[in-house]
């Protein structure tokens, strides 16, 4: 695959052809989805859940995001390296500077940040400074205790509208990419017509620009036993790891997942 850069991903929303992400933590997996087809790596702060074994993603450092998103960058053939900011890295303009410059250094090609309209001004700092971001809206895990735990976030028209009104406000500053966690399939597609940078869904239904699935979850793995209603098991059919990725690529390419029963209403 050639290497995904920013203009890859305006020229497949424009085309109207599905972006893919996945998680992914360490050399050998990189190497496996990239060569699959994924063409976004998220080296995300779930990793404090199905590697840690945390019960959230809150004790997650930058120095442990540092360290996966160089081991995913020796496996990479080619996608675009996305590292998340943990809990509190961006705690103040400094911080946010400095950590995200950190992960940069790692081998991160973009920045994932949670949040609302609040993150803004720190959006506009890291783009001037040659720094892609994705702003990640929703269902923010770090915010879990906020939520009062995992919940489909937007239900409510006036929750609805400002979730849009935020994301225009984010792709404005200067977000490269939005990230929607748990949204109503139709909020989803609403906030996707509405800014011209793509998005990417988990839990959001069909219509956003490309889908994100967690590793482990796609791959039939639980350490808690439960699993999200928005996830699917590609392991099932396949028995083998190469292949349930690049059935979830195909899936995803085909519009064939996520189906309607993966998606969530108002
Ligand atoms: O940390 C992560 O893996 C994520 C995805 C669930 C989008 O943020």
């Amino acid at each position: 695959m050639a290497d995904v850069t920013l203009t890859t991903l305006q020229g497949l929303k424009q085309k109207g052809e599905k972006i893919v992400m996945l998680t992914c933590y360490d050399a050998t997996f990189a190497k496996t989805a990239s060569e699959a087809g994924v063409e976004m790596l998220l080296i995300g702060d779930s990793l404090g859940m199905v590697l840690q074994g945390h019960d959230s993603t809150l004790p997650v450092s930058v120095e442990e995001m540092a360290y996966h998103t160089a081991c995913v960058k020796r496996g990479n053939r080619g996608a675009m390296i996305v590292t998340d900011l943990p809990f509190m890295a961006n705690a103040t303009i400094e911080q946010t500077l400095n950590n995200s410059a950190a992960l940069m250094k790692a081998g991160a090609h973009m920045i994932k940040v949670e949040g609302t309209a609040w993150l803004a001004e720190s959006i506009r700092l890291l783009a001037e400074r040659g720094i892609p971001v994705c702003a990640h809206m929703g269902l923010t895990p770090q915010a879990v205790n906020i939520f009062g735990g995992y919940k489909v976030q937007g239900r409510q028209e006036a929750q609805a509208q400002q979730m849009v009104e935020d994301a225009k406000a984010l792709e404005a500053a200067g977000a490269a990419l939005l990230l929607l966690e748990c949204v109503p399939s139709e909020l989803a597609a609403r906030i996707t017509q509405a800014v011209s940078v793509p998005v990417i869904g988990i839990g959001a239904g069909s219509e956003t620009d490309g889908q994100v699935l967690v590793l482990h979850d796609m791959l039939g793995l639980s350490l808690s036993g439960r699993t999200p209603k928005f996830v699917k098991n590609f392991m099932a059919e396949h028995g083998d790891i190469a292949k349930a990725i690049a059935a979830y690529v195909a899936a995803v390419k085909a519009v064939e997942f996520p189906a309607a029963e993966h998606g969530f209403s108002a």
